[in-house]
């Protein structure tokens, strides 16, 4: 089985996850290539795509859904990935490369999981806790704290297994 993995990842977040989805299937023929670098005219040559993105405003970036609109025709099988910051609005994120693949290609799973807000600068993100309400910011506060370092070991090894779990099903 042929696989592609690829994404897009302004902090690398995203890139770390699709790094272990590699790790993981290390039996199979693999290639790992960020999405602006993928050719169009070969994309349906994979039996598989893992299409992973960052969220940014509750959207993936906008270069899946031009590589999906660009191709002349699409792999059989898609596999969803995506790291956000919030725990919600993220979940639509792929709403536009959903409409674009229509009917055409299966999406078999998706996975996802918190990626830290790192393309917010520190200085940026704690004058937007100032201007929050005490309690407010006690939660905004105790969310930054548990999104520091994500995708951590923990994320990556669910990754991993989420990886294995979908290759073997197929
Ligand atoms: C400009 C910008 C907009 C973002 N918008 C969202 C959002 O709408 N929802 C969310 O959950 N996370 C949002 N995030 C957080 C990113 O999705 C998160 O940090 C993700 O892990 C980034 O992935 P990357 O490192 O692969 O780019 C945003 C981050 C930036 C910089």
């Amino acid at each position: 089985m042929k696989i592609l993995i690829t994404y897009f990842s302004n902090t690398g977040n995203t890139k770390k996850i699709a790094k272990s989805i590699k790790e993981a299937l290390s039996d199979e023929e693999v290639e790992l290539t960020p999405i602006n670098e993928v050719d169009p005219l070969s994309f349906n040559n994979y039996d598989l795509v893992f299409l992973g993105s960052g969220i940014y405003a509750s959207r993936v970036n906008k270069a899946l859904v031009e590589l999906v609109s660009s191709a002349p025709e699409l792999p059989q099988n898609f596999v969803f990935f995506s790291t956000h910051a919030s725990l919600v609005g993220y979940q639509d994120g792929f709403k536009l490369v959903k409409r674009k693949i229509g009917n055409v290609s299966k999406i078999i799973a998706e996975f996802d999981c918190c990626g830290d807000n790192l393309g917010i600068p520190e200085d940026t993100r704690n004058s937007m806790l100032d201007k929050l309400p005490p309690e407010k910011r006690k939660e905004a506060e105790k969310h930054q704290q548990w999104l520091k370092g994500r995708p951590n070991e923990e994320d990556l090894k669910k990754a991993k297994e989420f990886a294995r779990s979908v290759v073997e099903k197929l």
